[in-house]
């Protein structure tokens, strides 16, 4: 039977027709019957209980009752959770209400409305997400027109090329902050607008672990860069042309050309680095509307997209639509197959951990490189790929790339579209084949992150092969060893450094605790005078991260990282290390008595941290493998709600 305009879904006692939101088409309510009757509750079947774990998970929510369409309205204005600051009758909502009228609100704009929180990353010196601060207003709109509440409240907003040491310290600082504002205020649902880089797992961690009915406004990609006739990508051609300086190749009036053509629009890198990355992991997992990840941060199409996202909470509010309805292994999964088969940033690999850790599902790194020997890479975005973010978007972007990938997910899950992802994903058309590509012509068959394990690294670390030089895949050499950053930069450019293009770069304590904050150190500079000698990729190795617009043979993640001690920290200058890509193994060749004389004289280097932030993220912060989120914030331990005396 062919669907005509939508399917009908029961809102209460009635039947009223339900179409999912599909970009350029508005299907929600304009008003909404404050007065209706109680809803009818448990319209949920347990049945998802009852499914089988899937291999590479542990801890399985036990009530998670994923891959459900939304059937029936769960709230009433008498159970909305601001219900309890501005509908009850006593001295205290006297207060808040006083207050709300002091802003120049009425009875009007609250009495039977959710208050849907907008929690927005804007800054004046984030440009990533220098559009959010209107894209708010647009948000708003959207929430007003489905008869809302808006309420923006500014969040911390972690400009990754301007927060230091790395955005990356900041990231559970995000996520507490988005748990505790929502948990403070008189919020019903929230709209999280973020994109650069830790702004998504921040927002997302923060909202899972609040579970309040959330939706995810993306921030977008920037425009494509442009100098002399060059596309220019985020991040890959600054590394790029940096060589080529280094080299002698360009000097400085190019080198301030190409400072002035790179980043053209407001928006988030527009290579498949972090950022694009988690948007499309976002999207994936069901936390935006169908193709809301792929919109250039200043096409017009944006800005419809924030509006219909402000519409839509409301309704995910009414319908109680949480993230835990939301998130299982299988969205998870599903996740994790896009973001191979965007070929996207190893980043993504500890923000999917930690975001999986905060749902109660703990993803082995097993479960990783098993996707990837299974998806290749369809998405021919740099640094794996020809592209920019621009032009997938006009080839179909993310709803074309996971409607080739069809076969491969599982589309009964539901997201914050309230259908299930079959439905969902109905018209998505690939527009450039060059661009997305099939998955019997794809752009790599080699996954886009592979993880290896071996004495060096116990509990795993990652690489990237897709963006490494094949020649490099497997490879045996001497180690060049430096205990950190400092060390690596003062020598990296002399001369009489003894390093030959075989040379394995060894760098230590860029890791959680060493770093710290785990830093975007892990793609080494190539020596200059191999740079002169026309070198540009090497085996690089660290417990560091790499920003996901880098490129090279550039291992990460090695855990347990250096300063607490792991194998790292016992490797010295002219061992010989070997990383086979295929194989999924790194060895480090040293007897294990000799590593055992080693490990008895290693001694731990003094704390980063004696007070503050920094401190408490010390303490507190796990390693890679563990999504470095906190561990008093991992899992799904009820928080009271605040008591309101
Ligand atoms: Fe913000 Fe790359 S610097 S997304």
């Amino acid at each position: 039977m062919r669907r005509r305009s939508g399917a009908r879904k029961r809102i209460g006692r009635r039947f009223v027709r339900w179409r999912p939101w599909v970009p350029g088409h508005d299907a929600s309510r304009r008003a909404r019957d404050t007065s209706r009757p109680p809803l009818p509750q448990g319209g949920v079947s347990s049945d998802a209980d009852c499914a089988p774990r899937r291999p590479g998970y542990a801890d399985e929510p036990p009530s998670q009752p994923a891959g459900l369409p939304v059937t029936s309205h769960k709230k009433t204005p008498e159970t909305l959770r601001s219900h309890r600051w501005f509908g009850v009758s006593d001295l205290r909502s006297f207060g808040h209400r006083s207050r709300l009228r002091q802003l120049g609100y009425d009875s009007a704009d609250w009495v039977g409305k959710p208050v849907i929180g907008i929690v927005n990353t804007w800054s004046d010196i984030n440009p990533c997400h220098g559009h959010l601060r209107a894209r708010a207003e647009d948000v708003k709109r959207g929430v007003l027109q489905a008869g809302g509440l808006p309420i923006e409240l500014p969040a911390m907003s972690l400009a990754e090329p301007i927060v230091k040491p790395s955005a990356m310290l900041y990231r559970n600082f995000l996520a507490m902050e988005t748990e505790e504002l929502l948990r403070s205020h008189p919020i019903d649902g929230v709209v999280l607008m973020g994109g650069c880089d830790k702004t998504t797992p921040g927002l997302l961690m923060g909202a899972i672990s609040m579970g309040l009915p959330a939706i995810y406004v993306p921030a977008g990609p920037m425009l494509r860069g442009h100098w002399r006739g060059e596309t220019l990508g985020s991040g890959s051609d600054t590394w790029k042309y940096w060589d080529e300086k280094r080299a002698g190749r360009i000097g400085e009036a190019e080198w301030t050309e190409i400072e002035g053509g790179i980043a053209r629009s407001y928006g988030t890198c527009m290579v498949m680095g972090t950022a694009a990355t988690m948007m499309a992991i976002a999207e994936a997992l069901g936390f935006t509307l169908p193709g809301a990840s792929s919109i250039p941060a200043v096409d017009a199409s944006h800005s419809r997209m924030a509006a219909a996202s402000g519409r839509r909470i409301v309704d995910m509010v009414w319908e109680d639509q949480t993230p835990a309805r939301i998130l299982s292994s299988a969205a998870f999964d599903n996740a994790i197959k896009v973001h191979m088969a965007m070929g996207g940033s190893t980043n993504a690999i500890i923000h999917l951990v930690a975001m999986a850790r905060r749902a109660g599902l703990t993803i082995d790194m097993a479960r990783f490189d098993a996707i990837s020997r299974e998806i290749p890479v369809l998405a021919n975005v740099r640094p794996s790929g020809q592209w920019l973010m621009e032009d997938f978007y006009y080839a179909g972007g993310l709803k074309a790339l996971m409607g080739e990938l069809r076969e491969a997910l599982d589309l009964s899950c539901v997201g914050v579209s309230g259908v299930p992802l079959g439905e969902a994903l109905a018209g998505a058309r690939v527009h450039r084949p060059d661009i997305i590509r099939t998955l019997a012509d794809p752009v790599s068959r080699a996954g886009a992150t592979a993880v290896l394990t071996g004495n060096l690294a116990p509990r795993g670390c990652v690489m990237k092969p897709p963006a490494a030089d094949p020649r490099l895949l497997k490879h045996c050499g001497p180690v060049l060893a430096f205990e950190d950053f400092n060390e690596m930069a003062a020598a990296i450019d002399r001369d009489d450094l003894a390093v030959t293009p075989d040379h394995v770069l060894v760098l230590k304590n860029a890791g959680p605790k060493g770093g710290p904050g785990m830093p975007e150190w892990g793609m080494l500079p190539i020596p200059k005078k191999l740079v002169r000698a026309g070198v540009r990729d090497m085996v690089r190795v660290s417990d560091g991260r790499m920003s996901g617009t880098s490129y090279g043979a550039c291992i990460l993640h090695v855990c347990p990282e250096s300063f607490v001690g792991g194998p790292l920290a016992l490797v010295q200058t002219g061992d010989r290390l070997e990383i086979d890509a295929d194989g999924r193994r790194i060895h480090l060749h040293v007897g294990e008595e000799e590593l055992a004389r080693r490990r008895a004289a290693w001694t731990p280097p003094p704390p980063r941290f004696e007070r503050g932030w920094g401190a408490m993220y010390s303490a507190h912060v796990g390693q890679a493998d563990e999504g470095c989120d906190f561990d008093f914030l991992t899992g799904t331990a009820p928080t009271a709600e605040p008591e309101i005396h």
